[in-house]
């Protein structure tokens, strides 16, 4: 733990903190990593005292979940910080957590007076740290040990539908364009005996549907010798559990929660996890595979370990094992030395997939990364823009011709909410996590219903209450 310094101002908020309850309010900045991170940060203060507050209003401790990915969302927390600190008195506390590089804690030290911050490492120490900062001294803590949480259950802010569950935390994959390593440090995966009494728990509580969590799902590994129940001692001698196992255990453990996973690495994938995606009907029909570039020279600058032939071949795999399998991507425009045959590559590595949907970004250079350091950053701005209109064009066509395939066909649907266009209509996801929006009729959120397909847009599908 580095103490940095005592000031005044910090003794007045010790009188006032220390003699007032102490109200937290925590705003995400980030992936769904950090919403699920979120959760487990509230669970460790209400356990140590603090009180949730459900406004920003009343809470004197605002903690700003931060992200790092792309430049943008670092100028997004830069300026909602500021914002934040001319609405609240100069007595509430402010600490930003998650993913954060040293060189932007500098920069939140120096010019921001930001209270304290916890890497994702650190979060258990954050009460601790508050009560250091009420002290009168500002904090940077560094944890020498990888922390899974793995005895943490936590706080779900959601409706009881839908839940995140994290499986791995950090990334050892080393990709050249990402920043997750330097903020997130080492993957590490966690305990399978507390994720399963993790999804046992969000099931009793009613629950109906999980997403596994993790920067590369597919490479959890865990090993013990305890053995995990009946199934895995019959199983695996030598206690080991891979992805494909734990989902497994968790999908015949919990048959009646449906189970969705993120994100998968295409170098990692294995026909194992196909075919226990096919096995089980509670295991949903989908499947996030960033691709980054349809370019062998980007995919090798970007060290993402697969080539453009391996991921069109596991596309193969997977619509052989799972043929109703829908499949999203991340694609990144104008990396370093991406030139016009790259970009072409790219739409027709799109053009060969034809993919459900996906997320599109124009490369962000970030320091600290290989990329940065080593890679020029020589696209210009303007092109890097056009190939990502281009990007997003061809995937609306091909939305599109997805959601044509289901017109006609009756999916099965886990009630989200109400639509936002209509209160008579309800919304909510099919297997292959599509929005799908149709007249309420007698149901309610939470409950699963049969809806035959009328109507598409690009990004949803209308029906009927078969
Ligand atoms: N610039 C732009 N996009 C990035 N991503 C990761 N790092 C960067 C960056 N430096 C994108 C990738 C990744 C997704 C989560 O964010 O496409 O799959
Ligand atoms: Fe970043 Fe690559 Fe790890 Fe994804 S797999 S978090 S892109 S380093």
């Amino acid at each position: 733990m580095a103490v940095i310094m005592t000031q005044k101002n910090y003794i007045m908020k010790k009188q006032i903190l220390f003699n007032s309850k102490k109200y937290f309010y925590i705003e995400n900045f980030g992936c769904q990593m950090n919403v699920s991170d979120s959760e487990i940060i509230t669970s460790i203060l209400l356990r140590n005292g603090f009180n949730l507050s459900k406004s920003l209003k009343e809470a004197n401790i605002i903690l700003l979940n931060s992200c790092s990915i792309r430049e943008k969302a670092e100028i997004t927390l830069k300026n909602r910080l500021k914002e934040l600190k001319n609405l609240k008195d100069k007595y509430t506390l402010f600490g930003i957590i998650g993913c954060i590089t040293k060189q932007k804690i500098k920069y939140f030290l120096n010019k921001q007076k930001v209270d304290f911050f916890a890497n994702p490492d650190s979060y258990k120490e954050i009460p601790k740290i508050i009560y250091s900062c009420i002290r009168g001294e500002k904090i940077i803590y560094t944890p020498k040990k990888k922390e899974t949480y793995s005895d943490i259950i936590p706080f779900h802010f959601s409706k009881k539908i839908k839940s995140f569950l994290s499986i791995t935390r950090g990334c050892d994959n080393m990709c050249t364009f990402c920043i997750v390593p330097f903020t997130r440090g080492r993957e590490v995966s966690r305990d399978p005996n507390s994720i399963i009494k993790e999804a046992q728990y969000l099931f009793e509580k009613g629950y109906k549907e999980i997403t596994l969590l993790g920067q590369n799902v597919d490479s959890y590994k865990w090993e013990s010798k305890s053995n995990i129940d009946k199934y895995y001692k019959k199983h695996n001698k030598k206690y080991t559990i891979n992805f494909s196992e734990l989902l497994e255990l968790i999908a015949k453990k919990i048959p009646f929660i449906r189970i969705r996973f993120s994100t998968s690495n295409p170098h990692d994938m294995s026909d194992e996890v196909l075919k226990i995606i096919s096995k089980y009907k509670n295991i949903c029909k989908h499947i996030h595979l960033p691709v980054q570039s349809g370019s062998n020279k980007i995919l090798k600058l970007m060290n993402r370990k697969y080539t453009r032939e391996k991921y069109l071949s596991l596309i193969k795999r997977i619509k052989t094992i799972v043929p109703e399998c829908s499949i999203s991507h991340d694609i990144m425009t104008g990396f370093c030395e991406e030139n016009e045959k790259d970009h072409l590559d790219t739409l027709s590595l799109m053009n060969e997939v034809k993919y459900n949907y996906g997320y599109m970004f124009s490369y962000s250079p970030r320091p600290g990364t290989y990329a940065y350091r080593n890679l020029p950053n020589n696209v210009p701005n303007e092109i890097k823009k056009k190939r990502l209109i281009e990007i997003i064009e061809l995937q609306k066509l091909h939305s599109i011709m997805r959601m044509k395939e289901y017109l006609g066909k009756e999916q099965e649907i886990l009630i989200e909410g109400i639509s936002k266009k209509s209160y008579n209509y309800l919304y909510g996801r099919n297997s292959q996590n599509i929005v799908v929006v149709f007249p309420k009729g007698f149901y309610k959120i939470g409950d699963i219903v049969k809806v035959k397909i009328q109507k598409i847009t690009s990004a949803t599908l209308i029906g009927n209450l078969c």
